[in-house]
């Protein structure tokens, strides 16, 4: 999941390097651009709690279904003020409804031993990754998806400066090639 709203930026670049080793390893995989959909803020109304559902019916409909049946979860932010991009918050946010049916009604999440990794970049040397790092192992855990990976980015700002770095772009690759062979 692309949690850039810069297209093509070195978030893109590097999440489809990683679901190109996912796809040349044979898993089905599905690019999810969160910059394209419609989705709207977490109101806090706790409507969830009655039966797991968010009652807001916009892109994020389509996308609980997406997480529900997938074994692997690619989140790849920039790093915006020491944290995540707003884009990728606030679909976290959206999940208020997955952690409810696990916390309050006692349902699992998706299947049993699935795993997830963290994609991120960021202009500074070193760039502050760990506010990143609590929320995507927070939210994980929320939707029984085993924290298993990381690639952490420093100094990329510009628009593609991630192509001049072969050495991630590779580590990106095989971060896809190795989560799909742990899954088989
Ligand atoms: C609103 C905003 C906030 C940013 N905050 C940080 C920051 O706190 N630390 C950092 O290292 N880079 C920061 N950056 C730089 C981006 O992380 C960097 O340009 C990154 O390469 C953008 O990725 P993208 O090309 O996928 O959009 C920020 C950029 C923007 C637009």
């Amino acid at each position: 999941m692309a949690g850039s709203p810069r297209h093509n930026g070195n978030t893109d670049i590097l999440v489809e390097r990683a679901l190109k080793g996912a796809h040349e390893s044979g898993a089905d995989v599905v690019l999810v651009r969160l910059r394209d959909l419609s989705i709207d803020h977490c109101q806090g109304c706790n409507c969830c709690f009655d039966a797991g559902e968010c009652r807001i019916d916009d892109d994020m409909t389509h996308l609980y279904q997406l997480l529900d049946e997938a074994d692997v979860i690619i989140l790849a932010t920039p790093v915006y003020f020491s944290g995540l991009s707003s884009i990728m918050k606030q679909m976290i946010d959206r999940c208020q409804c997955l952690w409810a049916r696990k916390e309050v009604l006692g349902a699992r999440i998706g299947s049993l031993g699935r795993t997830g990794a963290l994609i991120s970049v960021g202009g500074q040397n070193p760039p502050e990754f760990k506010n990143s790092i609590s929320v995507v192992k927070s939210y994980f855990n929320s939707i029984d998806v085993d924290y298993r990976a990381e690639l952490l980015v420093p100094a990329v700002d510009e628009k593609g400066d991630i192509m001049n770095n072969p050495t991630f772009l590779a580590k990106a690759y095989d971060m896809g090639v190795s989560l799909v062979s742990e899954i088989r």
